[in-house]
């Protein structure tokens, strides 16, 4: 924390461990435990403080944040905003569409055209793997992974993780299932990594031209058989069929993925009382889930869309504070 902030702050801003040296954060694979821990009740934090109020904290006023989006986004790229601007930074938004990209510039360039306009924090979706790994070599300020192709999403990931951890209080011993399109969810990795290290079973389900055994071997059961899954679950995260990263169709028809894999009324009758019913959307109602179960009472789909704003304030926060703190307080 700089300590002229620090002065001016009201004491419930959460403190940066003075352990915490982390200047990216570009995946969940690489988080440890101490690592995500600290995320998640840092996100609690903050979500107490903008649940009592709106108000804009301050302390980051001295940061400009740069949403840099190649990939479509609704909740990603609004609540990184969101979340930038409750902080006291301020917001540039940056649109491949309407970019120099179309007049031939290089991604390289492009990031380092933003960076030189003295952006402190760069937010970036790719539909390329490994982009904010490539981007985070090459330039000099904070860099967060919004989503590279289908290789990882760590804040969503995380804030899967925290609406688990709110409604449950610990992940250890949780049989959570992650049900769709696996081979080609950036979702499904981030939340494997995040998931196994807080203690949880983690079970793959869809179709074989979509779960691939290999899921195996990062220490996941893999399933193709959903109706005998779902009793055993404790959350149900239904990922979306991504249509855009595929070459070839998976299955037939949507009709014949839905009748297999959707999560509806006559599987609840099947799932355990007190399952949690999870989906990062954008949803598609009638493929992944049907409207009843997307609405019903087992669904926490928007406490997900709302703790992605505390999740991103604590990644932001906790980003653009690395190194030693003046202030201690871990
Ligand atoms: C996910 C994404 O973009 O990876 N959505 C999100 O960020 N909330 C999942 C998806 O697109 O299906």
């Amino acid at each position: 924390m700089n300590s002229a902030a620090a002065d001016k702050e009201p004491l419930d801003i959460p403190p940066v461990p003075s352990w915490w040296n982390r200047r990216h954060l570009l995946d969940t694979e690489s988080l440890s435990v101490e690592e995500i821990t600290t995320i998640l009740d840092t996100a609690d934090q903050f979500k107490k403080i903008t649940d009592q109020s709106r108000q804009t904290l301050s302390v980051l006023s001295n940061q400009i944040v740069a949403n840099v989006f190649f990939e479509d986004s609704t909740r990603t790229r609004t609540s990184f905003g969101l979340a930038a601007r409750r902080l006291g930074a301020q917001v540039v938004e940056f649109s491949a569409s309407s970019s120099s990209l179309s007049k031939g510039e290089t991604l390289i360039d492009t990031a380092k055209t933003i960076e030189a306009m003295h952006v402190d924090l760069m937010v970036v979706r790719h539909r390329t793997p490994g982009t904010p790994q490539l981007l985070a070599q090459n330039i000099d300020c904070a860099l967060i992974n919004a989503g590279d192709g289908p290789h990882e999403h760590p804040t969503q990931g995380l804030l899967d993780v925290l609406t688990i951890r709110q409604r449950r209080g610990s992940l250890e011993g949780l049989t959570i299932a992650l049900v769709g399109d696996i081979n080609h969810s950036r979702t499904a990795r981030s939340n494997i990594w995040a998931l196994k290290k807080l203690g949880a079973h983690v079970i793959v389900c869809g179709p074989s031209t979509l779960v691939s055994p290999l899921w195996e071997s990062l220490g996941v059961e893999v399933s193709y058989d959903f109706d005998e899954v779902i009793p055993r679950c404790d959350v149900l995260n239904l990922l979306r069929i991504q249509f855009e990263r595929q070459y070839t169709r998976p299955f037939p028809s949507v009709r014949e993925y839905a009748l297999l894999y959707a999560m509806n009324k006559e599987r609840m009758k099947r799932a355990k009382d007190d399952i949690l019913i999870m989906a990062p959307g954008p949803i598609n109602r009638g493929v992944e889930i049907t409207p009843d179960v997307a609405d019903g009472p087992h669904s926490v789909i928007l406490d997900q869309v709302t703790n992605g704003i505390a999740v991103r304030m604590a990644v932001l926060w906790l980003i653009a504070h690395p190194g030693a703190n003046p202030q201690g307080g871990d």
